[in-house]
């Protein structure tokens, strides 16, 4: 008798995009299996900062499955196996489950080049070539290993280059995804997923020019948090909100302000000196209240992206360097701090200070007491 061909497609998809969808289909088409099961990962809450929920990302596989026909070329099942352990799961473990499931069955396991070249790392790795056959579709710009071809049986073709981290940095930056199915996009914006929401709030209480700031922060701050190892999400959201008040009427600043003067320090000199220092207050309250962000970090760094402060974690700095040196800036410095922050953000928000602080003291502007206290500090290490 025939065996069964059963393909498992295991991962995050978080967000699915186009290349998981092309890839199920090509293993589709060449294996013609008698099934396949889609086993979305579970996220564990605590390990991220927000993540999207196991039924969200389950529900825009399922999307993205229908707009490319996937259920008419095989019988498709989405498995809960890793959602209802609600633990980590390993992929030993999942293959080990659908074995005993399916006895009889031929099982493939299906996955991308990318994933492949680390397959010798993943734990008990050869418990899954002993219980199924890996099923790789070569990725542009991820030829396989040849120390490890002999593992894999390998996809007629090339497929996609493209990676959930980068699908989700484009959506942070600029509120839609590049390579994602439309029913996925469409349900993205319903569901306010991938701070889709803060987009579409900001784009209607900023202009045209101060979005684009907002969004061109948020694509520097967001590869600075890369190299520094800073929580993406979180500094997609301090980048996004850090100017969220900084197009409303100096008048509702001030009557704000005034409303919230216990949590805001120098409150009198800012109202009377600086007040459009006002408004990364206002903004931050805006995220706490508004977006129901609780994180600390994530509001200091909003709080003091105008001023600087002597306390400031790396998000803060990366914010408040991003805020002065994105693309969108066209002062002299700011491509110089944007190559120095890439080398030492440290420095880099050092040297970005003292430009601005430098700046207010030759037109002889009030300066509030953290950039000062900063500043002061920068000339005794000199
Ligand atoms: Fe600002
Ligand atoms: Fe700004």
């Amino acid at each position: 008798m025939k065996k069964e061909k059963i393909i498992i497609y295991g991962g995050s998809f978080d967000p699915p995009h186009k290349a998981h969808f092309e890839l199920l289909k090509g293993a589709i088409k060449e294996i013609k299996p008698d099934r396949v099961y889609v086993v979305t990962g579970w996220h564990s809450p605590f390990k991220n900062f927000s993540s999207v929920s196991y039924k969200d990302r389950e529900k825009m596989f399922r999307l993205g499955a229908r707009e490319f026909d996937l259920g008419a070329m095989t019988r498709l099942a989405f498995h809960p196996f890793e959602c209802k352990r609600k633990k980590i799961t390993y992929t030993y473990q999942t293959i080990d489950y659908f074995s005993l499931k399916h006895p009889k069955a031929q099982l493939f396991f299906l996955m991308g080049s990318d994933c492949f070249n680390s397959f010798n790392k993943w734990k008990n790795y050869k418990l899954i070539t002993e219980k199924a056959v890996l099923l790789v579709g070569r990725r542009e710009g991820f030829l396989p290993k040849n120390s490890l071809n002999k593992r894999g049986v390998f996809l007629k073709g090339a497929f996609p280059e493209i990676s959930s981290t980068e699908v989700k940095k484009t959506l942070f930056v600029e509120g839609c995804g590049k390579n994602i199915p439309v029913a996925v996009s469409v349900f993205i914006r319903q569901k306010k997923l991938y701070l889709s929401h803060m987009h579409e709030w900001l784009k209607l209480n900023l202009g045209r020019k101060r979005f684009k700031h907002c969004k061109e922060t948020t694509s520097l701050a967001l590869e600075l948090a890369d190299k520094y190892g800073v929580d993406v999400e979180k500094t997609a959201i301090a980048a996004l909100l850090h100017d969220a008040a900084r197009d409303f009427k100096e008048n509702k600043l001030k009557l704000w302000a005034s409303k919230n003067r216990k949590n805001i320090p120098f409150f009198r000199d800012i109202r009377d000196k600086g007040p459009v220092i006002v408004h990364a207050y206002m903004s931050a309250y805006i995220a706490q209240n508004k977006f129901s962000i609780k994180d600390k970090d994530i509001l200091n760094a909003i709080k003091l992206h105008t001023t600087g402060s002597l306390k400031m974690s790396i998000l803060a700095k990366i914010i408040y360097v991003s805020d002065m040196a994105g693309k969108d800036r066209d002062m002299f410095f700011a491509s110089s701090i944007r190559k120095e922050a890439f080398l030492d953000i440290d420095k880099a928000f050092c040297s970005a200070l003292r430009c601005k602080v430098e700046h207010m003291k030759g037109k002889k502007k009030w300066l509030h007491p953290y950039s000062e206290a900063v500043y002061q500090s920068l000339e005794r290490s000199l």
